[in-house]
């Protein structure tokens, strides 16, 4: 049976980098206590970059590496909440600068979980022989949803994008299992509202910007994303010593410690750059898998990826490289 295999990756992080020292200067904070709580010491923000600059930049960066001719992607999905219009897509627009033209292309809102969510829509895509080239990218420009002088979540984010190339295989070696899962109940404890205009009809007008319920999304992020990847190792008859590595969505080394805990792994294990770019959203997964290749790290392990955040969504891929 077909399903997906990743053959490449690329990141682009912008230029400009803001230290947590710089962000004392903004709001009542200090890199004590942003580092301690979070593990974050710096981010990058995109001043110069558009969305679409960033998602096509990483795109480039992996295309590049793998020689795919750009004619011959069959599926372009962009995980991202903080496109740069609300419509068209940054997936079309990506298309138009690669010149991808026989691709079929959408993004995904799925927050900080949009990249393995994406994961899991490609793979369906492959198994039902519909797409054999795929190219997925997680993006985000959080520094134009951010309130900055609000404390409580501007300390926490950064720009950056990140990229897959995947191919349809039938070899062991790709996607083995793939799971999402939504819990709208919850959605409050993580909003950015859309700033609207005023109609001639009615007042719609606001300045609102991301709020996080911060106690109640790490809650469930330790105990929700350790239980999915408990049911994924069962159901795959896997062990969690069996993984090599584990790249988890990079919102607080202390979520992952607490994950690493539950699932009785030395924290060695789990893989971690948030003290460079901080919270990325969707590009976490994709900048921290790219970082791993070029390093040489990926090929023969066995990965488990996870992506939390607002919805509240989850989700866990396990990829054999
Ligand atoms: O990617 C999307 C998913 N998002 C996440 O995964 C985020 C999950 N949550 C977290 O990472 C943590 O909850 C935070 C890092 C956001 C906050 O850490 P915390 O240990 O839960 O702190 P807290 O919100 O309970 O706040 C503790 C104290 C409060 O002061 P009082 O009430 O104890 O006097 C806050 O007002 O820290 C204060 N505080 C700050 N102090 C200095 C909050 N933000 C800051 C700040 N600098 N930036």
């Amino acid at each position: 049976m077909y399903h997906g295999r990743i053959i490449e990756t690329g990141r682009y992080l912008p230029e400009f980098n803001v230290s947590n020292d710089d962000i004392t200067k903004l709001v009542d904070t200090s890199d004590e206590w942003i580092y301690s709580r979070t593990g974050i010491k710096n981010r990058r923000i995109a001043k110069d970059e558009s969305v679409v600059y960033m998602a096509a930049s990483a795109a480039k960066n992996a295309i590049s590496k793998c020689e795919l001719d750009s004619m011959n992607i069959d599926m372009i999905v962009v995980a991202t909440v903080s496109p740069d219009y609300a419509m068209p897509s940054v997936a079309c627009m990506v298309q138009e600068q690669l010149g991808a033209e026989n691709a079929f292309c959408f993004d995904v809102n799925a927050a900080c979980s949009g990249f393995v969510y994406g994961l899991d829509i490609i793979d369906q895509f492959i198994k039902t022989r519909k797409v054999k080239n795929a190219l997925l990218i997680g993006v985000e420009k959080f520094s134009h949803l951010l309130n900055w002088e609000d404390r409580d979540t501007c300390v926490l984010f950064g720009d950056g994008a990140g990229a897959v190339i995947i191919e349809a295989t039938e070899t062991e070696i790709g996607i083995i299992d793939t799971q999402s899962r939504s819990i709208g109940k919850q959605f409050e404890a993580l909003v950015s509202p859309l700033n609207n205009n005023d109609t001639p009809f009615y007042n719609e007008s606001s300045e609102a910007y991301i709020t996080m319920d911060g106690r109640a999304v790490f809650q469930f992020a330790v105990t929700k994303v350790s239980a999915l990847l408990k049911e994924v190792f069962q159901t795959q008859n896997i062990s969690a010593d069996e993984i090599d590595i584990y790249v988890l969505h990079q919102a607080n080394s202390r979520i992952i410690e607490g994950i690493a805990k539950r699932l009785k792994q030395p924290i060695d294990k789990f893989y971690m750059n948030m003290e460079s770019y901080g919270n990325t959203s969707a590009a976490t997964i994709p900048i921290a898998l790219d970082e791993l290749n070029r390093a040489g790290e990926l090929i023969g392990k066995t990965i488990a990826l996870s992506g939390f955040g607002a919805g509240l969504t989850y989700g866990t891929a396990i990829v054999k490289f």
